[in-house]
């Protein structure tokens, strides 16, 4: 017989943490696992506690509440404050700063203890990993923003933590340049088996980086999981609406369904006379043609055609997003669509919903 191994312990471990701040809990019962190699985004938006529960992890700031441990170890608990320097964590802020009057070989090795040619060897490896080697001896000033956050990212691995913390770290990159810093990131700490805790407000950060996300609002994580189920299985309008624009559909379950001009929605589990929101994302629209007076096309997935009349008409390259108004209420849908589409104002059109991509959720008492 085998002996069932235990289950490996997460290399990060928040456990019911809480902070308040004059009374007011910011960070309210938050647990997170992350495993080693794992990258998990916490994603809110701005005043939910995402930099505070950081703050308590990294050790610069100590929970009211719970616990954080490192390979099973508690690191913070009760009267236990391990200090930051002590936790073997690395952190990677938006303000990084480099030490100015050092060059970018002795920045990156500033940290690092031992003889002289290993720590050489040590930073020229990762700056080869961050494409930056041959910068080695140049001063910040003669580096460029990205080359520069590539450089504190370096510094970041150097000792090797076991764990990364990152807030907000590619914000005032372009666009360009911080997709590439993004991938380049992720490969090295992936490689070098580090848990990452990473900050954002931004959906699509979250969505590019993260194997999981946990999606906070007010101090709680309200949902947590792969970006891909958190994307398409949303827990309410809420959730639904911060990864992009949403159309909001109301009506009232009759019989376990809810009759819309699109026709009807499953409302399973939800009694008669319970309000409803039905949630699509624009991109989740189709639009079809009168085809010469036949009417729309729709297929079985698609339900009840409704029509409206396009308002406004936007390109924005790969897709356009089209405003309808419609008939049946004289309220505003979006629908994006592929960008040869881009009709103009005034046309009469036929819009019509992919059910497997709408979220019925019941309405929230306003
Ligand atoms: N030291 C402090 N004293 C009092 N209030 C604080 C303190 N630190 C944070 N707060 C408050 O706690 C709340 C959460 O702050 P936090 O910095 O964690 O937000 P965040 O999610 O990181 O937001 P952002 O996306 O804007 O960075 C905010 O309302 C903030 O004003
Ligand atoms: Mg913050």
């Amino acid at each position: 017989m085998f002996e069932s191994a235990p289950p490996p312990a997460a290399r990060l471990e928040i456990r019911n943490l809480c902070r308040s701040f004059g009374g007011r809990r910011v960070v309210d019962d938050v647990s997170l696992k992350i495993m080693p190699g794992q990258v998990t985004c916490l994603l809110g938006p701005s005043g939910c506690g995402k930099s505070t529960t950081l703050r308590v992890v990294a050790g610069v700031d100590r929970q009211d509440e719970g616990a954080v441990l490192v390979d099973g170890k508690p690191i913070s608990e009760g009267a236990l404050h391990v200090p930051p320097e002590e936790r073997g964590i690395g952190l990677m802020f938006q303000d990084f700063a480099l030490f100015p009057h050092l060059d970018v070989a002795r920045n990156v090795g500033f940290g690092l203890k031992g003889p002289r040619a290993e720590i050489r060897a040590r930073v020229e490896t990762l700056l080869d990993k961050v494409g930056m080697r041959r910068h080695i001896d140049r001063f910040p000033h003669e580096l460029s923003g990205g080359e520069q956050q590539r450089v504190a990212l370096a510094r970041a691995l150097a000792p090797s933590p076991r764990i990364m913390l990152m807030d907000e770290p590619f914000s005032g990159l372009d666009d360009r340049l911080r997709d590439d810093i993004r991938d380049e990131t992720l490969a090295v700490l992936k490689a070098e088996g580090t848990a990452v805790l990473l900050v954002t407000h931004e959906p699509a950060e979250a969505m590019r980086m993260a194997d999981e996300i946990a999606l906070m609002r007010d101090g709680r994580v309200v949902q947590h999981g792969a970006p891909y189920n958190i994307y398409n299985a949303p827990r309410d309008r809420e959730a639904a609406a911060f990864f992009s624009d949403i159309n909001v559909i109301e009506g009232v379950v009759e019989g376990a369904l809810c009759d819309t001009p699109f026709g009807d929605f499953l409302t399973p589990g939800l009694p008669d006379g319970t309000e409803v929101e039905i949630v699509i994302r624009p991109q989740h629209l189709r639009i079809d043609f009168d085809r010469g007076g036949r009417g729309p096309n729709p297929t079985k997935a698609e339900g009840t055609p409704a029509a409206g009349t396009v308002e406004r008409a936007r390109f924005l390259g790969a897709s356009s997003l089209v405003e309808f108004r419609m008939d049946h209420d004289g309220e505003i849908l979006r629908a994006q669509v592929p960008s040869v589409f881009l009709p103009k104002p005034g046309t009469r059109l036929w819009l019509m919903m992919r059910r497997d991509r709408c979220f019925v959720f019941p309405r929230r008492g306003r």
